[in-house]
């Protein structure tokens, strides 16, 4: 270890050091990152509390023993934990927007953050969740895990009030500690759910929802990154569609008469099509994504049960 230290001076050094040995270690990504470069690059520009967007500036300066240290000690933890970086640093981003994340919750990479971001930067229209943004007052982020959507929400829209729900103690604890961060304790209100359970007669303008949807043979076949999430965040069932139909079955009690519903579903859309055959869901794609979101509005929705093809 001291001859690391003392052969790898610069950034540049150390980048090119990690990615050697992720490489080596065959690690796998998907958490923000999706290369052993990009993976480095977070890590290391996080440790040293520098912006995580920008490498450039920084390539050729020398680094502080202490500095040096902190990053062999990271570099070797993501190997032998296999951990993503996220849960390293404790922190994961949304496009810019940053959130404390641990182990109490998934790390954040909901297309719907996507979408609510893009909404927010005036690159699509804020129809893309409804057709009358203005009246858009009561929010609800079901299954909101760090709270990372219910704040993008609040910040999109920025008269309404959001509940931000979740099953898991752990993870409220989580999304409290993201609003207090953003001084949005007014507006964004953490509450322990099962799906809709503890918010009955409440009716919400817009519901977004990412909630756990990997089927159990893949949830059975994970690496170790996604072994070190909650198994909660991620298990949607055998077809992983198990919380999608609640929440398909529920949502017409919980949305006001021009209200919407968006839920993120991975790869399930054949099979949801197939089961609703009468439901016009409408899929929102993202740069990263097709036919993983869906919006649907109240309208549409009223009597999903009596529609619905059993299988
Ligand atoms: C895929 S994570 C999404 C977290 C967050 N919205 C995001 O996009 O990063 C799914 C979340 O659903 C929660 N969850 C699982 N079952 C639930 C249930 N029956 N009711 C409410 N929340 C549930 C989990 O605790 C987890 O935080």
């Amino acid at each position: 270890m001291t001859t690391t230290l003392d052969d790898l001076t610069t950034l540049r050094d150390w980048l090119r050091y990690a990615v050697s040995r992720f490489t080596a270690a065959r690690l796998v990504y998907g958490h923000g990152t999706s290369t052993a470069l990009d993976e480095a690059a977070f890590l290391i520009l996080s440790a040293l509390h520098l912006p995580v967007d920008a490498l450039d500036p920084w390539l050729d300066a020398r680094l502080t023993r202490e500095e040096r240290a902190r990053l062999s000690e990271l570099i070797e933890a993501r190997i032998t934990t296999r951990k993503p970086a996220p849960y390293l640093v404790n922190a994961a981003y949304i496009r810019g927007h940053k959130f404390f994340v641990d182990e109490r919750v998934i790390v954040p990479r909901s297309f719907i953050g996507e979408l609510i971001c893009d909404l927010m930067e005036g690159d699509d229209e804020l129809a893309v969740f409804t057709d009358d943004p203005a009246s858009v007052r009561r929010v609800l982020d079901l299954c909101t895990g760090s709270g990372c959507l219910a704040i993008l929400a609040a910040i999109a829209f920025s008269d309404a009030q959001v509940d931000a729900a979740d099953i898991s103690e752990d993870a409220l604890a989580v999304a409290e500690q993201n609003v207090a961060d953003y001084g949005l304790a007014d507006r964004v209100r953490p509450i322990r759910s099962d799906l809709f359970g503890a918010l009955k007669g409440e009716r919400y303008d817009l519901v977004i929802s990412n909630p756990p949807y990997v089927t159990r043979p893949a949830v059975e076949a994970f690496p170790p990154e996604y072994r070190a999430e909650p198994t909660l965040a991620h298990l949607g069932g055998e077809d992983g569609l198990d919380l999608v139909r609640l929440i398909l079955d529920a949502a017409p009690e919980h949305l006001t008469p021009n209200g919407q519903l968006v839920v993120e579903i991975g790869q399930g859309r054949e099979l949801l099509e197939a089961e609703y055959p009468h439901l016009p869901f409408i899929w929102l794609d993202t740069a990263e994504s097709s036919g993983e979101v869906f919006r649907i509005g109240a309208a549409e929705l009223a009597g999903t049960n009596k529609k619905r093809r059993k299988g």
